[in-house]
């Protein structure tokens, strides 16, 4: 299984086997992440799912799309790094990736 780490907005880091076809959003939330809210349910209509990745997986994630983009403009803490976790499919391909939650707006 295709691991992940994950950095909590306290700053813990936790080492987790992901789910391989849930959003890096449902893989955060259902390993014990609960800052991570996701109240939208992964619709890209929130905004609470916003994470930082790891500048070396950014060529291996999907494009972003035009409601991505709109949504991460409207965000104070937006940077290079930025994605919606609920936009971004988990696979194999992404062994190892490392995330980090963006603060709380
Ligand atoms: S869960 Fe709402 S935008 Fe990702």
């Amino acid at each position: 299984m295709p691991k992940l780490t994950v950095v909590g907005r306290t700053g813990t880091a936790k080492e987790f086997e992901g789910s391989p076809g849930a959003s890096i959003m449902e893989n955060i939330r259902d390993n014990g992440f609960e800052d991570l809210v996701g109240v939208c349910g992964g619709n890209c209509s929130c905004g609470t799912c916003h994470i930082y990745v790891g500048e070396q997986f950014g060529d291996r994630l999907p494009p972003i799309s035009d409601d991505e983009d709109c949504m991460l403009a409207s965000s104070e803490y937006r940077t290079p790094e930025s994605r919606l976790a609920c936009q971004v499919e988990f696979s194999a391909k992404l062994d190892g990736l490392y995330v980090r939650l963006a603060p709380e707006e």
